[in-house]
C-alpha cells in the first residue's frame, strides 16, 4: 500500500523514474483530508446544540496562525511543484542515439511509422484482433532495453497516448509535434490507450505496445519490410486504414457509422440536400479524399480525409477491392 505497485501495473520503463511523487501527493491529500474530517467531526460534536461550551467567540487576528497554515501548504506545494518539473523535463527528454518512432493518433486509431526501419503499422481494434489469433506482435512494437523516442502528432483532433506500465502520458495535437519517450525493461505486452476524448469511438481507441527482445524485433521488422514491398492488396488498405471502423462490407452487416459498401458500385444514393447520384469510381474516389463533398442522406460529415495518406496506387488498389465486394449481386439490390 505504500509502494505505488499496489494499486498500478507492474513499472517496465527504465525512463520513468519510480512512482514516489505520485505516493507522497497521495499521502499528503489522505492527510490531510484526514485532519480537515477530524476537525469537522470535533467541531460538530463539541457545538452541537445544547452544549454547554463556551461560545464567546475569540479575537479574529491570530498573526501565529495565519503564518502556519499559509505557510505549510505553500512549502508542500513547493516541494511537489519543484519534484514535478523536475522529473517532468528529465521524462521528457530523450536520450542520445534513441530509435525514433512517428506516432500518429487519427479517429479512431494509431498509426506508428519507422522511418530507419522504412515500416508502418497500423492498430485498429480489426488488426489487432486478427494479430491476436494469428499471434503475431500487436500495435506498437519495440525491442527490450533500447530507448525510443516517440514524436507525436494528430491527423484531426486531440488525442493523448497513455502507457500506464511505462508511466508515459502525451497528447497528439494537430499541427504540432509532441515528444516522449521510454525504455522498456521487460518483453511482454501492455496496455496503449488514448485518454484524451475524441469522439464517438474514443473508448475503441485502444491498442498494444508489444516489447520483443532483440533478436524477435529484428525478425519482426525484417518480415514487416518483406511484406511492405509486395504488390499493394486493396483488401489490406481497406484494414490498415481503417476503414471497417465505421464501413460495413460483408452481406446483410448493418450499417456502422458510414454507409455499407457491400455491393455499393451502381447503387442510387439520395445525399444530403436531397440530389442523387449512382456511386462510381468518381465518386468512391471523392468520398475518400474529400469525404464531406457529399454525404448520404442520414449520415454526419465525421469521416476524416484521406487525401494524401494513400498513394495513387493504394487509392486505385482500394477502389478496385470496394468494386469486387458483392460485385457478383445485382447492383442495389
Ligand atoms: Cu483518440 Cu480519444
Amino acid at each position: 500500500m505504500f509502494d505505488a505497485q499496489f494499486w498500478m501495473p507492474e513499472r517496465v520503463n527504465a525512463l520513468a523514474g519510480d512512482d514516489s511523487l505520485f505516493m507522497f501527493i497521495l499521502w499528503v491529500s489522505v492527510i490531510s483530508t484526514g485532519l480537515i474530517v477530524a476537525a469537522m467531526v470535533w467541531l460538530g460534536v463539541r457545538y452541537r446544540a445544547g452544549s454547554k461550551v463556551n461560545r464567546v467567540r475569540p479575537p479574529s487576528d491570530h498573526l501565529g496562525l495565519e503564518v502556519t497554515w499559509t505557510l505549510i501548504p505553500t512549502l508542500i506545494l513547493g516541494v511537489i511543484w519543484y519534484w514535478g518539473t523536475r522529473d517532468y523535463i528529465e521524462s521528457s527528454i530523450p536520450p542520445e542515439g534513441s530509435m525514433e518512432i512517428r506516432v500518429m493518433g487519427q479517429k479512431w486509431f494509431w498509426t506508428f511509422d519507422y522511418p530507419e526501419q522504412g515500416i508502418r503499422i497500423q492498430a485498429t481494434e480489426e488488426i489487432d484482433a486478427k494479430k491476436v489469433a494469428e499471434g503475431k506482435p500487436v500495435g506498437l512494437v519495440v525491442p527490450v532495453d533500447t530507448p525510443v523516442k516517440l514524436i507525436g502528432s494528430s491527423a484531426d483532433v486531440l488525442h493523448s497516448m497513455f502507457v500506464p506500465s511505462f508511466r508515459m502520458k502525451k497528447d497528439v495535437v494537430p499541427n504540432r509535434y509532441t515528444t516522449t519517450t521510454f525504455q522498456a525493461t521487460k518483453e511482454g505486452v501492455y496496455d496503449f490507450f488514448c485518454t484524451e476524448y475524441c469522439g464517438t469511438k474514443h473508448s475503441n481507441m485502444i491498442t498494444k505496445v508489444t516489447v520483443l527482445n532483440k533478436t524477435a524485433f529484428q525478425a519482426y521488422v525484417e518480415e514487416a519490410q518483406e511484406a511492405a514491398a509486395g504488390p499493394v492488396d486493396g483488401a489490406t488498405v481497406f484494414a490498415s486504414g481503417g476503414c471497417a471502423g465505421c464501413h460495413a462490407v460483408a452481406e446483410g452487416a448493418p450499417d456502422g457509422i458510414g454507409p455499407s459498401l457491400y455491393a455499393a458500385f451502381g447503387r442510387e444514393e439520395r445525399l444530403v440536400g436531397g440530389e442523387t447520384l449512382i456511386i462510381d469510381e468518381n465518386y468512391v474516389r471523392e468520398s475518400i479524399e474529400n469525404p464531406a463533398a457529399k454525404i448520404v442522406e442520414g449520415y454526419g460529415p465525421v469521416m476524416p480525409s484521406y487525401a494524401g495518406r494513400l498513394s495513387e496506387e493504394e487509392l486505385t488498389a482500394l477502389i478496385v477491392y470496394l468494386k469486387g465486394l458483392g460485385a457478383d449481386k445485382e447492383a442495389g439490390q
